[in-house]
């Protein structure tokens, strides 16, 4: 690999400790993917922030990359394993808090932005396209590099926050355009009318075509709740970091149109809700905000929740800077009133539950398979209306 004469003086340790372990991980990366150099980055975004995932070796490594390390671009945090206000109603021990809030502490003392969240383009992340990023979280990868356009590989904690530290990624992959480029033509033949709908199209994708790049056609609007559903969903059924749809998505017009075609119908659709269902009626929980919800998301859920009052849990997760403009606006009244939790800095797959439930209702086809694969859960996934319809009596109704 090429490497600049600072990069150079860094690697020999005159720019400390910290910073020549930081290059030394990129190389290590770059190598193993055949790299050309490093390349400046606007932003990192860094994964592996639970407790619950990272314990105490985690924890011990980061406080002793921390001593000498700091970030040198603007770096935000994904969720950690607990909201700290709200430990008790998770029903998550306070040793586990404390620690949670020591990792977090960690990464701020290195200058990192504690947003604690899977959503950094809701909560002032957001690159423009042809930005060179390095973030960590399949789904928010697949947003940056299909919805944005920026580019950016799915790198894993250390390597998002060694790219940070550095302010440079290795040159590979999603960084390349010829990388980017559709390789199979998907032609809805189905009306997606939910961000389940998109979620559920995701699965769809990862049986009908792999880990191809898509072209999907037939959607004619889908906001930024469509598009985190289906990043979200694509990442995690396909393992594809991007996607593109002609007229919406950011690079649509760079590519021309692949020649092989797969065409997904209504009978696909329905399938894939089988699939994504299990059959029971009791639910312990239902959860909407996976990736974490929009203001928009809030206020919907606080509509057809006023004046009625939960039978079972119903949490959403959300980052807190979007819970506090909800909040300004009312939504998190009404929905506190109705005896919901608006739960923040975490989600129910990074968060120490396994066990704690049995049954789950959610809108996110890649919450279900988390909470299936992670958590032991059984899973059924519905539109949003049918989420909350469950909630309010306490179990499902076909
Ligand atoms: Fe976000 Fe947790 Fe889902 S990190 S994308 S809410 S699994």
């Amino acid at each position: 690999m090429y490497l600049s004469k600072e990069e150079e003086r860094i690697l020999n340790g005159e720019f400390g400790e910290g910073k020549r372990k930081a290059l030394e991980i990129l190389l290590a990366i770059g190598k193993i993917y055949d790299a050309d150099r490093l390349m400046p980055i606007k932003s990192a975004h860094i994964s592996g922030v639970s407790y619950n995932n990272i314990g105490d070796a985690g924890l011990d490594f980061l406080r002793e990359f921390s001593v000498e390390a700091k970030v040198s671009v603007k770096a935000t945090l994904n969720p950690g394993g607990v909201d700290p206000s709200r430990w008790q109603e998770m029903g998550i021990d306070e040793d586990f808090t404390r620690k949670q809030m020591e990792v977090v502490n960690v990464f701020r003392r290195m200058g990192v932005e504690t947003t604690l969240t899977c959503t950094p383009y809701l909560v002032g992340n957001t690159p423009s396209k042809g930005d060179h990023i390095a973030w960590g979280e399949s789904s928010a990868v697949a947003y940056a590099n299909s919805v944005l356009g920026a580019m950016t590989n799915r790198e894993s904690g250390i390597s998002a926050l060694a790219a940070a530290i550095i302010g440079k990624t290795p040159r590979y992959g999603m960084h390349v355009k010829e990388e980017r480029v559709p390789k199979v033509r998907v032609k809805l033949k189905v009306k997606l009318r939910e961000p389940s709908d998109f979620g559920a199209l995701g699965y769809i994708i990862s049986k009908k075509i792999g880990g191809e790049v898509p072209w999907i056609e037939g959607i004619k609007n889908a906001g930024i709740e469509e598009l985190k559903m289906l990043s979200a969903s694509i990442a995690t059924y396909t393992g594809l970091p991007i996607f593109h749809i002609p007229g919406i998505t950011a690079e649509w017009r760079d590519f021309d149109v692949p020649r092989e075609v797969v065409e997904i119908d209504d009978i696909d659709m329905k399938d894939a809700y089988e699939y994504l269902s299990e059959s029971f009626d009791g639910i312990d929980l239902v959860w909407i905000g996976c990736p974490h919800t929009t203001v928009e998301e809030l206020r919907k859920i606080a509509r057809l929740l006023e004046g009625k009052s939960v039978k079972t849990e119903l949490w959403i997760t959300t980052s807190r800077r979007v819970r506090q403009e909800a909040e300004k606006l009312g939504y998190i009244k009404i929905i506190g009133g109705a005896g919901a939790k608006v739960i923040c800095d975490t989600c129910v797959v990074v968060a120490p539950l396994k066990g704690k439930f049995k049954t789950l209702v959610t809108n996110s086809a890649k919450a279900c398979y988390y909470c299936r694969g992670v958590n032991n859960f059984m899973v059924k996934v519905a539109n949003l209306e049918k989420c909350i319809e469950a909630a309010l009596k306490g179990i499902w109704i076909e």
